[in-house]
């Protein structure tokens, strides 16, 4: 009873990560984080358990009288005592039963935030069990987004740009990373996806949405100090738009010395380069060397050229490629009718359905392959697998 009367009273402002009172607005274009408002951590918490001390003495007499498990009453000398009052003289073995109980409830976690779960292991597996016919994509996302994790000050957002047709994957790699980041996926409450033309779908409304999206990024900062942002058909974002994200991407000096520094990763999703991806990857095929053997050297010269010639597309022409804001670009490769085949039974696995091998063959027979002559790439790779398996189902 009287613990639940401390949680209520005391507990609620000062461990609410961006408590009223606690930190003033972000000015625009400076990250949540940067104001102080990120969530606090083990460490934050503690030190957040130390300032209760000196907010509540009334609190935290009945709190140590709780966990001495005595009879409070003839305790009450020792307690009122104004040594036992300072705080920095209990000290650390108080700060951490309290933060043990404190988590016994709230949930406490290596991260020191529950929502962030960083499973190297999980994506590492699922970039190579569940992904098919991307060998580059497998690599280098799980590289780059490790590697930004693991850098104590990282100076900038990490920022990935996926290109490839459509079926290919990119929106599915974005999910895993979701899923093996985030306890909650794409629910999480510090990972946002914005879809261009369903979000931002009128261009004279561009001023509106550029200052809903800026906020809207600063107020997922606010919530979370590793934070995740999606945008899906990233080559029909407006102009406008993708100026608004310039900020938010750009290098910025470190400051201080905070335990935690905020992490924000930005995935643009698009089919610009597709086609170049596709043209290098026939011609050496037909020139002998197997799929594997492609590397990025192969590859990153033509897309980067295709892409910055875009001229149907803003992203191409905008500062985020201009200024070199995005770190890693990402070619999804053209699927083959045996990576057709593995979707279509991973749909019959993931539904824990029997397959025939003559089942997976039909289903891979169903997507029409490109280019006419070799009909070698399935035009919309593994798009709708899943759906076209319920023809086999019996
Ligand atoms: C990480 O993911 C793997 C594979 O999905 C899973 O088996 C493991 O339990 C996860 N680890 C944590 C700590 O969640």
């Amino acid at each position: 009873r009287i613990l639940g009367a401390m949680v209520s009273m005391v507990l609620p402002n000062l461990l609410i990560p961006g408590a009223p009172g606690r930190e003033g607005a972000a000015r625009p274009g400076e990250s949540a984080a940067e104001t102080g408002a990120a969530w606090p951590g083990l460490q934050g918490l503690k030190e957040r358990l130390k300032a209760a001390g000196a907010v509540s003495r009334r609190y935290w007499t009945l709190f140590i009288c709780q966990m001495r498990s005595k009879d409070c009453e003839e305790d009450e000398e020792a307690t009122t005592e104004p040594l036992a009052w300072n705080l920095p003289l209990l000290t650390q073995r108080y700060l951490d039963i309290l933060t043990m109980w404190y988590c016994s409830f709230q949930g406490c976690c290596d991260s020191g935030d529950c929502r962030i779960s960083n499973n190297f292991t999980g994506l590492e597996s699922d970039l190579s069990v569940r992904l098919h016919g991307q060998h580059l994509a497998q690599e280098l996302v799980l590289r780059a987004v490790r590697s930004y994790i693991e850098t104590p000050q990282p100076g900038k957002a990490l920022a990935l740009s996926f290109h490839g047709w459509s079926g290919t994957g990119k929106n599915f790699v974005a999910r895993m990373l979701a899923e093996n980041l985030y306890r909650d996926g794409l629910r999480s409450d510090c990972v946002q996806v914005f879809i261009a033309m369903f979000h931002f779908p009128h261009p004279k409304y561009v001023d509106l949405y550029k200052e809903q999206l800026s906020s809207q990024i600063q107020e997922t900062q606010q919530r979370c100090h590793q934070t995740l942002f999606i945008f899906d058909e990233a080559e029909k974002l407006h102009p406008g738009l993708l100026e608004a994200l310039e900020p938010h991407l750009e290098r910025r000096a470190p400051k201080g010395h905070r335990a935690k520094t905020p992490r924000t990763i930005f995935l643009f999703l698009s089919n610009l380069g597709g086609n170049i991806i596709n043209e290098v990857v026939l011609n050496l095929l037909k020139a002998g060397w197997s799929r594997e053997e492609i590397t990025m050297e192969h590859l990153e010269p033509h897309l980067q050229a295709e892409i910055v010639e875009s001229t149907d597309s803003g992203f191409g022409h905008s500062r985020l490629l201009k200024e070199n804001l995005i770190d890693f670009f990402v070619p999804f490769l053209p699927l083959e009718y045996r990576h057709v085949r593995l979707c279509a039974r991973d749909a019959f696995l993931s539904q824990e359905l029997l397959y025939t091998e003559e089942a997976l063959d039909e289903i891979a027979k169903m997507m029409t392959y490109v280019p006419k002559e070799e009909q070698l790439f399935s035009s919309q790779g593994c798009k709708s697998i899943s759906q076209r398996i319920n023809y086999f189902l019996p």
